[in-house]
């Protein structure tokens, strides 16, 4: 049988199927000189005796100090160590400038902030192709409540986590004939935004407030002086505007004061409104992320960024400096 021409490039795509997580490999030279590199080869070997694995290829620069330790750390990274991970995937000497290190087991260098970190003592290395197999007994461990980065088909990638079951809001199937149904993403956004509010709106009702005026005082919360016209643009894609009743109804209410022919800003009560209304929503969302999970609100929150950054329909920047007055 002929032997079939084996593609390196679709093997590689294959093998990045398997989702990861990404690791920092640390170790020193016989010289003192700290070494490392990031690695997704890590994995667990045995429960008992603890004992751990990755690969190095034969290329890296640091063969040689990993083949005369005796002792590696491996570093767990959590998604907010991406640039660590970069770092550490470049080749070069200064990878540990300006790297919070503590003492650890070993004088391998211990990364600080990491998801979880072992501390290894090699065991065996094998030779595995145009990698060295290195295979080590976890002296120690610790590990930090942080979500862990993920690395998936050659690209950094965030864990949100599945439930056991698909959610089903409705305990009835939707009707074959009718066109909407629970899975339209903008119904899922719709609902997911004023279930999350309907605490908020509590409170602006008790205040007297509509929407209109609570996303006028957040806006100049963030850009103190508006005209009505500047209020208008930045409230536009919500539906709602603002008359000049509105105006005068929170002029009335000593939240904004005019300041000069057609310009408003906060006032003193109105501004500690507005941060009244901050802390809110901050505590709205501090139990969103007891409910599901510190990882899973951060990806979330990247998606919709995504999301919003593709349907932006051309608004003014509302965190810009440039319009700061
Ligand atoms: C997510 C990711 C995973 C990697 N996994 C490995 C690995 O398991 N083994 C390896 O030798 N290189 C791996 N690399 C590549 C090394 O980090 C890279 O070649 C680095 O430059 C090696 O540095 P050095 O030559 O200074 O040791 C990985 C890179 C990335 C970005």
């Amino acid at each position: 049988m002929a032997k079939t021409e084996f593609d390196n490039q679709a093997f590689r795509q294959a093998l990045g199927s398997f989702t990861t997580g990404v690791t920092i490999i640390t170790a020193t030279a016989p010289d003192g000189t700290p070494v490392g590199l990031t690695a997704n080869s890590f994995n667990s070997v045995s429960l008992d005796p603890p004992m751990v694995l990755w690969s190095l290829a034969k290329t890296s620069l640091s063969v040689d100090a990993f083949n005369k330790t005796e002792h590696w750390n491996v570093h767990v990274l959590s998604q907010h160590q991406q640039d660590l991970s970069n770092k550490f995937a470049a080749k070069g000497k200064d990878k540990f400038k300006d790297i919070n290190l503590e003492d650890g087991i070993s004088s391998a260098p211990l990364i600080k902030d990491c998801s979880a970190r072992f501390q290894c003592r090699n065991m065996v290395t094998h030779d595995g192709g145009d990698h060295l197999i290195f295979i080590g007994e976890v002296l120690g461990f610790d590990q930090q409540p942080l979500p862990p980065l993920v690395f998936q088909q050659g690209q950094y990638a965030m864990t949100a986590r599945k439930p056991w079951e698909d959610v089903n809001l409705s305990s009835e199937p939707a009707a074959p004939q009718c066109s909407y149904n629970e899975d339209l993403l903008g119904y899922l956004l719709g609902r997911a935004h004023f279930q999350m509010l309907y605490r908020m709106r509590k409170v602006l009702d008790q205040q007297a407030l509509e929407d209109s005026h609570f996303f006028a005082l957040s806006v100049m919360n963030i850009q103190p002086k508006q005209t009505l016209e500047q209020l208008n643009t930045h409230l536009d894609y919500t539906g709602h505007s603002l008359s000049e009743e509105d105006i005068d109804f929170l002029e009335s209410q000593a939240l904004i004061s005019k300041i000069d022919n057609d310009s408003y800003q906060l006032t003193d009560s109105g501004r500690v409104t507005s941060l009244h209304h901050i802390a809110q929503a901050k505590a709205i969302e501090e139990e969103l992320i007891e409910e599901l999970g510190a990882g899973d609100v951060m990806a979330l929150k990247l998606m919709l960024k995504r999301l919003i950054h593709k349907t932006d329909p051309g608004l003014p920047d509302l965190w810009s400096t440039q319009e700061q007055q």
